[in-house]
C-alpha cells in the first residue's frame, strides 16, 4: 500500500520499492485497522492510549465536558502537563497551522470562540510500562511504516515530542529507581564500580532528586520549578545542563550506562564496554534519534555545601543593566574557573541573578562577590536592588528553597519558542559589547552559566555531544511567549523577531555552536551548529542502529533526508 505524497520526485524514487517513501499517517488508507490495533493491544501490558488536548474538558465552551476549573488551575504546572499524554509544556506545539493559515488548536481559554481540535497531537499510542511494551510498539510502528513520536514529559522546546497523525510511544510511566553504591556496568571488570542511581525513562528530576537525597547523594540534573523535566529522556540525550555542571559536568558526563530499544526491536545495553559506538552517540546525539531509551544509570556525587548568591534589581534605563552585565561578564571567567554556576535572567526592566558557589566557605564567597554587590547597589540604586548570600548544606535544600514549587499561574505563557547560542571565554572578554547586545534584546534573555570548569575538562571527542560545549563558558537563550488565539500572521511576526535575535546572537560569535535542546527551528545549518564536526560519525552510527530512519526528529541527525513535515523522504 502507498500513502499520498505530493512530491514530484516520488514517482521515480519509488520504482522497484514496495514501501512508500512517505510515512503512513492517520486517515491514510494504509493506517492500521482497529483489528490490527487490537492485535497490538494483546501484546501490551496497558490499554492503548488516545491522547487528547489538556484543555479538552473545557469544551464545548457553553457546556464543558469535564472539569475546566482543574484545567485553569493547573495549565501552568509542569508536572500536571507532563502527566498528560496530549500535553506539551509549550502548547503551541500541540496545535497545527494549515497551509491557508487556519490554526487547529485547543486553547485553554475556551471563551476565545475557537473549537477544540487535535492539532499535532498523535491520535493513538502506547503507554509503556516495560521494555517489552516498547519492543511491541517499535515492531508495530516499523511494520506499518508509522511516523513514530517518543514522548516523555513534553518539555521539548522545538516540539519534537509531538507530530500530527503519528503514533506515540509514551515513556512517562516508566518510574522505577534503583540505587546501587557499587554498580558495575555490564561487561566491565568487577572492580569498575560506581556509586550510581538507575532511573527508568519516565523518571522526572523531582523524583530523581528525592531518591538521591534519600541515599545521601547528589545528582547532576535539570534545575527548573517543580523539577518536571525528564531525567532520562531528551534532557540527557541532548546534553543536559545544570548550575552544578561546572562542578561535576553535564548530564552526559555523568551517565555510565543506557538500556535502549533500537529499531530492530532488540533491547540493548550501551556503555563503555558494550555497544560503545551507541553509547558515544546517545551522549549528546539528541533525543528521538537512536532508539527508545528505557533506563539510564548515573554516577552520584558526595553532598557538598552550596553558597547561594542572589542579585535582583529593577531599572528604567538600559544603561543600568548594560553596566551591570558588563561587570558580570568581566568577572565571570574567574568565577567560572572556580566552578561557579547559575542563571542570569533579564527583561526590559528586571535583572535576576541566581548563582551558586559549590563547596566553598561563606567567607571566601563573600570576599569574592562583595565588590560586585557594591557595583550593583551603586549602579541600580540601593532602593531598587537586593543582594544576598545564603549557606545551604547541599544541593537538595538549595533546590527545594529556590525551585521546589511550580511557578504561580500565568495565563499568558502557554505558547513559547526560543533561540540560543553557546559562547566561549573570548566572547566574554569583549564584555562591553556582549552586555550592550544582551540589554538590547526585546525578548527575555536567560543566561545559564552552566559550562566551563568541569565541562571544559572532558575530551571534546569522548562522546557525540557538540564539541562547542567544551569551550563554552555560558549559554544564552532568548524566549518569546504569547497568549492563546493569535493569528498565524501574528505568530509569524513573533518568529521573525526571534530570527532577528538569533542573527544578533550568531553575529557575536560567527560559526559558534548551540545547545540542541534549547534552540529554534530556524537554524540554517543545524548539523554544524548542534553537532559540529561530530555530525558525520553520528550519522554513521545512526545508519548502524536505525538504518530505515524509524526515529527522526526536527533538526535531528538524519532529518535532512526528510521533508519539512518529516513524513516523506526527499
Ligand atoms: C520549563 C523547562 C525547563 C528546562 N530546564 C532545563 C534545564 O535545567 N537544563 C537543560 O539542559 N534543559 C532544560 N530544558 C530543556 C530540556 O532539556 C528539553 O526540553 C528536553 O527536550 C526535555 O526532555 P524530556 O524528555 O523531558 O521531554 P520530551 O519533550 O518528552 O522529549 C524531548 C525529546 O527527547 C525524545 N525522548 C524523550 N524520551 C526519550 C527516550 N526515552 N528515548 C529516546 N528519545 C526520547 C523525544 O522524542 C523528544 O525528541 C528545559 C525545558 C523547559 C520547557
Ligand atoms: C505480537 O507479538 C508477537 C510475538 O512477539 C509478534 O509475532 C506479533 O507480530 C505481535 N503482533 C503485533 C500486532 O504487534
Ligand atoms: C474540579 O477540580 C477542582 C480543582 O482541581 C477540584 O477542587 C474540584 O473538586 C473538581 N470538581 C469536580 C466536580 O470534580
Ligand atoms: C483552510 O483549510 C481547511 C482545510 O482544508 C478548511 O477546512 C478551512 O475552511 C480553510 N480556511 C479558510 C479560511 O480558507
Ligand atoms: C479569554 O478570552 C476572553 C475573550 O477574548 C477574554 O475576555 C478573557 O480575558 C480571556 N481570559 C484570559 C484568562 O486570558
Ligand atoms: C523496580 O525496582 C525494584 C526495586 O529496586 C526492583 O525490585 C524491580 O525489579 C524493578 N523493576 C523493573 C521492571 O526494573
Ligand atoms: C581493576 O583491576 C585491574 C587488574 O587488577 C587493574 O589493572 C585496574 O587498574 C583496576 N581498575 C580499577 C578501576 O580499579
Ligand atoms: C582573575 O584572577 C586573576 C588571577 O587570580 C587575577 O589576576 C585577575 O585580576 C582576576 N580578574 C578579575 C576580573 O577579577
Ligand atoms: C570539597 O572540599 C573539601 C575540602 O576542601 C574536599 O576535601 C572535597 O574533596 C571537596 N569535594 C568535592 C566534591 O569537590
Ligand atoms: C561580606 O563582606 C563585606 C565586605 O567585606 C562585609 O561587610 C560583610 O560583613 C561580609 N558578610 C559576611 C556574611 O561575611
Ligand atoms: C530606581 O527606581 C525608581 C522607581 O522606578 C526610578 O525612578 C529610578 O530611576 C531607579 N534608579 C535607578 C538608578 O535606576
Ligand atoms: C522590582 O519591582 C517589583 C515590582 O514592582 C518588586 O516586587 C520588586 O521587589 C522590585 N525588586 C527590587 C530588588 O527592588
Ligand atoms: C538594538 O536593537 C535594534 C532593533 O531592535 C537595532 O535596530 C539596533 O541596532 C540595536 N542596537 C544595538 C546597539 O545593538
Amino acid at each position: 500500500m502507498k500513502t499520498l505524497c505530493f512530491l514530484p520526485l516520488l514517482a521515480t524514487a519509488v520504482v522497484g520499492q514496495s514501501a512508500s517513501n512517505c510515512r503512513c499517517l492517520y486517515n491514510d488508507p494504509c493506517w492500521p485497522s482497529e483489528d490490527e490495533f487490537s492485535q497490538l493491544q494483546s501484546n501490551l501490558s496497558q490499554p492503548l492510549i488516545r491522547p487528547v488536548p489538556p484543555a479538552s474538558p473545557c469544551y464545548p465552551a457553553d457546556d464543558p465536558s469535564g472539569n475546566c476549573t482543574e484545567v485553569l488551575q493547573n495549565a501552568g504546572d509542569g508536572r500536571w502537563l507532563a502527566d498528560q499524554a496530549g500535553a506539551m509544556q509549550s502548547m503551541n506545539y500541540q496545535s497545527f497551522i494549515l497551509p491557508n493559515g487556519t490554526i487547529e488548536a485547543c486553547y485553554v481559554n475556551a471563551s476565545l470562540g475557537f473549537p477544540c481540535e487535535q492539532g499535532s497531537i498523535p491520535p493513538i499510542g502506547v503507554d509503556a510500562l516495560s521494555a517489552e511494551d516498547i519492543q511491541a510498539a517499535v515492531a508495530f510502528a516499523s511494520q506499518h511504516n508509522l511516523r513514530v513520536v517518543i514522548k516523555n514529559t513534553g518539555h521539548d522546546l522545538l516540539g519534537r515530542s509531538m507530530a500530527r497523525d503519528a503514533f506515540m510511544i509514551w515513556t512517562h510511566h516508566l518510574k522505577n529507581i534503583t540505587y546501587n553504591p557499587a554498580f558495575v556496568p555490564e561487561g566491565a571488570p568487577e572492580n569498575e564500580t560506581y556509586d550510581a542511581l538507575t532511573l527508568q525513562a519516565g523518571v522526572q528530576w523531582f523524583e530523581a532528586y528525592d531518591a538521591a537525597e534519600a541515599n545521601g547523594r547528589m545528582l547532576i540534573g535539570g534545575v527548573t520549578n517543580g523539577g518536571s523535566v525528564g531525567s532520562a529522556g531528551g534532557w540527557l540525550l541532548g546534553g543536559g545542563h545544570s548550575a552544578f555542571s561546572p562542578q561535576h559536568g553535564l548530564g552526559v558526563d555523568n551517565v555510565v550506562q543506557f538500556t535502549v530499544v533500537v529499531a530492530s526491536g532488540e533491547h540493548l545495553t550501551a556503555n563503555a564496554h558494550i555497544n560503545p559506538d551507541l553509547f558515544w552517540a546517545l551522549r549528546g546525539g539528541g533525543g528521538g534519534t537512536y532508539g527508545v531509551v528505557t533506563s539510564v544509570t548515573y554516577r552520584t556525587h558526595e553532598v557538598t555545601p552550596v553558597i547561594s548568591v542572589l542579585v535582583n534589581f529593577n531599572f528604567s534605563s538600559p544603561a543600568v543593566v548594560t553596566d551591570v552585565l558588563s561587570e558580570l561578564f568581566r568577572i565571570w571567567p574567574n568565577l567560572s574557573d572556580a566552578a561557579w554556576g547559575g542563571y542570569t535572567i533579564t527583561t526590559r526592566s528586571t535583572y535576576t541573578g541566581i548563582y551558586v558557589a559549590p563547596n566553598m566557605s561563606l567567607a571566601d564567597v563573600n570576599a569574592t562577590i562583595s565588590p560586585f554587590f557594591q557595583f550593583v547597589q551603586q549602579t541600580a540604586g540601593p532602593a531598587n536592588s537586593s543582594t544576598s548570600l545564603t549557606e545551604f548544606d547541599g544541593f537538595f535544600p538549595w533546590y527545594q528553597v529556590l525551585f521546589g514549587a511550580e511557578p504561580s499561574f500565568a495565563p499568558n505563557v502557554f505558547n513559547r519558542e526560543v533561540v540560543s547560542r553557546l559562547y566561549p571565554r573570548e566572547v566574554l572578554e569583549d564584555h562591553e559589547r556582549l552586555a550592550a547586545a544582551v540589554a538590547n534584546f526585546t525578548d527575555q534573555i536567560t543566561i545559564p552559566h552552566v559550562a566551563g570548569a568541569a565541562v571544559s575538562k572532558v575530551d571534546p571527542d569522548a562522546m557525540g555531544l557538540n564539541p562547542a560545549w567544551r569551550s563554552a563558558m555560558i549559554h544564552m537563550v532568548a524566549r518569546a511567549n504569547w497568549a492563546d488565539g493569535l493569528t498565524a500572521d501574528e505568530i509569524h511576526s513573533i518568529e521573525d523577531r526571534l530570527r532577528d535575535e538569533l542573527a544578533v546572537m550568531e553575529g557575536l560569535n560567527p560559526g559558534g555552536g548551540a545547545y540542541l535542546n534549547e534552540a529554534s527551528l530556524y537554524e540554517l545549518d543545524f548539523q554544524k551548529t548542534f553537532f559540529g564536526d561530530h555530525y558525520e560519525r553520528l550519522e554513521s552510527i545512526k545508519a548502524t542502529y536505525d538504518p530505515k530512519d524509524l526515529f527522526i526528529v526536527a533538526e535531528g541527525v538524519g532529518s535532512e533526508r526528510w521533508d519539512a513535515s518529516l513524513n516523506c523522504k526527499v
